[in-house]
């Protein structure tokens, strides 16, 4: 097992060619439960990571799913505000800690840091067309107005691969890749300088993943862009980063040069990982060994805790109406014996007849009996 202290002294290490600088960086959502929202618990989605990343280059963020990436991805470019940490960006000389600017002190930082959205679908407005849904990026930043905007998203729409002509359709003409491009271009239109992409080829098609790899690599040459590149698939992380990081459950376990982290995993779920990668030469299939993780992923023990509390209520809740319901036929079985009409019988009746309870029968009983039994098993 690695050290956490020589993970954070791999990947705080700051030189003068660093962009962003992420220290300790914390993200707790806050649960709320109990009758009063008394309760609160954490989720621990990101829990003190460290890293940076340097200008020019692609730091990839790997992971399972619901290790923390995103959340990382959002608290950079503030769509997230963090629970603790620095989030240091580097401009010019000048150091500012994103973590701790307010709205208006972000808006010339949110034009330099931009994001690529997972999924193309849900990240277009599909009631604007693509000339309104890259123009409102320019408009919002007051980057063109009038017959200049039309010109920028022509010109961002070439050099993300579409032709202008179809600027005037709606997302829905296109299919997925296309949709990532207009994303892409979205991202592009204020000429920033560091671009989060989240899983920004996970939805497409295998045959288009290495036309956006490609893309994104030639705008990198282009315009000098800095990517922190987000995936849970090994096999693309290799293609298109510089370093790596590994992140799991919340935590940074492992970071290295792409090509050292292939060649040596030093983690354990690094390497689980990477026996998870699939092999395309069918020759070689089947003899690279499969590393299976045991257990489950650790979970605090307030939440087990939490577990056991509320399984155990809906045990409780399920035998105290089965009683219920077999002191409610008891009665009514008896009741209806004794042609004496009690309050209680007749509340019985009312209830029988408007199907509150089921029928009386010793069957029934059995059957309810045996699945109680079935319960405590
Ligand atoms: N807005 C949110 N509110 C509450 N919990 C969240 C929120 N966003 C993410 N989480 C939780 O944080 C954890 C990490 O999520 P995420 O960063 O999306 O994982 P990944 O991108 O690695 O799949 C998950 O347990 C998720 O349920
Ligand atoms: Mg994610």
């Amino acid at each position: 097992m690695i050290e956490q202290s020589t993970i954070e002294a791999n990947v705080a290490q700051k030189d003068d060619n660093t962009l962003l600088e992420v220290r300790n960086l914390k993200m707790w959502f806050a649960r709320y439960s109990g009758l009063f929202a008394q309760h609160i618990h954490y989720t621990r989605a990101v829990d003190d990571v460290s890293f940076t990343i340097k200008q020019g280059e692609t730091l990839g963020l790997v992971g399972e799913s619901g290790c923390g990436k995103t959340t990382v991805g959002r608290c950079i470019v503030r769509i997230y505000e963090p629970t603790a940490g620095q989030i240091l960006y580097h401009d010019n000389g000048t150091t500012v800690d994103l973590a701790a600017l307010n709205r208006q002190q972000l808006l010339p930082y949110r034009q330099q840091i931009r994001m690529i959205f997972q999924d193309p679908y849900s990240s277009l407005n599909p009631r604007m067309t693509v000339f309104e849904n890259v123009g409102e990026v320019l408009q919002v930043n007051r980057l063109a107005q009038g017959s200049e905007l039309e010109d920028r998203v022509a010109s961002l729409l070439k050099k993300v691969g579409l032709r202008p002509e179809y600027m005037r359709r709606y997302p829905h003409a296109f299919s997925g890749g296309e949709r990532q491009r207009i994303g892409i271009a979205r991202a592009l239109a204020t000429n920033p300088r560091l671009i989060v992409a989240d899983e920004a080829i996970s939805a497409l098609d295998v045959s288009i993943r290495a036309q956006i790899l490609n893309l994104l690599k030639e705008l990198q040459a282009e315009m000098g862009l800095t990517y922190l590149f987000i995936a849970h698939d090994l096999s693309v992380i290799r293609h298109i980063c510089d370093r790596v990081n590994v992140m799991y459950v919340g935590k940074m376990v492992e970071s290295a040069e792409a090509t050292e982290l292939y060649a040596n995993p030093q983690h354990p779920y690094t390497e689980a990982l990477m026996s998870a990668v699939p092999i395309h030469n069918p020759r070689l299939r089947g003899k690279k060994q499969r590393i299976r993780l045991e257990g489950d992923v650790p979970t605090h023990r307030i939440r087990r805790l939490a577990v056991i509390f509320i399984r155990a209520a809906v045990m409780l809740r399920r035998v105290v109406r089965l009683m219920r319901q077999i002191c409610v036929c008891w009665i009514m079985k008896h009741s209806m014996r004794f042609p004496v009409i009690s309050r209680r019988s007749s509340i019985c009746a009312v209830l029988y007849r408007k199907r509150k309870i089921e029928p009386v029968g010793a069957q029934w009983i059995a059957s309810k009996i045996y699945s109680t039994k079935r319960m405590f098993q």
